[in-house]
């Protein structure tokens, strides 16, 4: 398994530039689901997660041609000749299961592994079953699979979600495009990549209002054409990259970045002390003045201070100025980067779902593990701003989410180097 070795190396400078949004790409791709047009995404990410999602889309049928080194993929579901999401691929991520509303409104029927365990929290499906069920659908559990049917099609609805979920919003909103009437999905998911999903679909000959805000209104049409859309900037990416000079001292600016895609997040930088100016091609984010102070951080749904984030804002409050207390609201588990942490010196005490930061001055090079995708970029951040080496083990999970890591941040002057293990 490949290892990544970060050492210490003082300020960073230049400029970075942002990919297109993984999570924006996986609720993109099954759209192609919907028609028997093609559907074409430019500004792809080239990450293992949209590798994976490529799979499960062939495996149901779909022709998928990755061109201009992954950044184009171009998509055909005319001849769709399977309607089984299998186990093996959807265990790999559970954003397979975003084809269960698309395979749902074309075909009338669907069947989906349910994705299994997964390392922050139980992530379970209610949500989904209940808004697809609100629509017509009949679902049942056998054998770890959903066997979902809508035998005289979806028909449209009014639904309230009793959590904002992601996936379970970008579910409703694909299947409801092909419904007969119009469906009011009350207490949605305000994400970014929602109203991604939802240009996309609108490009598609979809009628939909109102995505952005709590409430969406889809009217139903007959069928969806083809369409080229651009996926949106990865926020979650932008705001990572805003922080290695946040923690390392410097200046970087982050190509492609838009203030309303981290308004919550740009507003901890400035109370850190950290200075995020609009330029005409992104985000310019300084650090000139020595340790960022401490903040308290509390996730939320969009528009507050994303969950994604959480694990490198840890890596910036360990060596701030003061204490501080970050609260995880949205996963049970979310963790696990803390101990390996405190491997390097961080002075950090968990007790369930908040954890109180004390910044040292320093902290120092070790070996640590990277447990999820989020967790692993923030060990690579805490190590950009350590003394000595870091040694960064199972980096695969960051392949699932960030694309050229090293190569990006030794553009930045990082010493920052992957070597390839047994
Ligand atoms: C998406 C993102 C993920 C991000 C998360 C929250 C993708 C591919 N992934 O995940 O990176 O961290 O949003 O911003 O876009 N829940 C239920 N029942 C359900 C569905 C969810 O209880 O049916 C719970 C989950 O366990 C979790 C919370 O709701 O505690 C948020 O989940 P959700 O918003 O659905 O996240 P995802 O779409 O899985």
């Amino acid at each position: 398994m490949d290892s990544i070795i970060v050492t210490g190396n003082g300020p960073l400078s230049g400029q970075i530039p942002i990919a297109g949004a993984k999570n924006a790409c996986l609720t993109l791709m099954p759209a192609t689901l919907l028609s028997e047009e093609p559907l074409t995404l430019t500004n792809a990410p080239r990450l293992s997660d949209i590798k994976t999602m490529t799979e499960l889309l062939q495996s149901l049928g779909t022709e998928v041609t990755s061109m201009s080194d992954g950044q184009v993929l171009a998509m055909s579901s005319h001849d769709m000749n399977n309607h089984i999401a299998d186990y093996d691929i959807v265990r790999k991520m559970r954003a397979s299961n975003l084809v269960l509303g698309p395979m749902l409104a074309r075909l009338g029927h669907a069947v989906v592994s349910l994705p299994g365990g997964c390392a922050i929290g139980a992530r379970p499906m209610d949500l989904h079953i209940d808004a697809l069920t609100a629509l017509g659908a009949e679902i049942e559990l056998k054998d770890g699979y959903l066997h979902a049917q809508a035998p005289g099609g979806l028909k449209g609805a009014v639904h309230e979600m009793r959590f904002a979920s992601v996936g379970a919003t970008e579910n409703v909103l694909m299947a409801a495009t092909l419904a007969k009437g119009t469906t009011v999905l009350k207490n949605a998911a305000r994400e970014p990549e929602i109203v991604d999903l939802a240009d996309c679909l609108r490009a598609m000959g979809a009628q939909i209002e109102g995505d952005g805000t709590s409430t969406i209104t889809i009217q139903g049409v007959d069928r969806l054409h083809g369409a080229t859309h651009q996926v949106v900037t990865d926020r979650i990416e932008l705001g990572t990259y805003m922080l290695a000079p946040a923690i390392c001292g410097g200046e970087v600016e982050c190509l492609g970045g838009r203030i309303e895609l981290v308004g919550a997040f740009c507003e901890k930088l400035d109370e850190a002390g950290i200075s995020v100016e609009e330029t005409a091609n992104g985000l310019k984010v300084s650090c000139k003045n020595g340790r960022a102070k401490a903040v308290n951080v509390t996730t939320e749904p969009f528009p507050g201070f994303p969950t994604d984030l959480q694990a490198q804002m840890m890596a910036l409050m360990c060596t701030a100025e003061g204490n501080c207390v970050l609260e995880e609201k949205i996963f049970e588990n979310r963790f696990m980067h803390a101990p390996e942490l405190m491997r390097m010196g961080a002075q950090i005490e968990v007790h369930g779902g908040t954890a109180s930061v004390t910044g040292v001055e320093k902290l120092k090079g070790a070996q640590v593990m990277a447990t999820d995708l989020r967790a692993s970029i923030s060990l690579i951040l805490a190590g950009l701003a350590a003394e000595g080496e870091t040694i960064v083990n199972r980096v695969y999970h960051l392949d699932r989410g960030y694309e050229r890591v090293v190569a990006k941040l030794s553009n930045l002057g990082a010493k920052i180097e992957r070597v390839s293990g047994s």
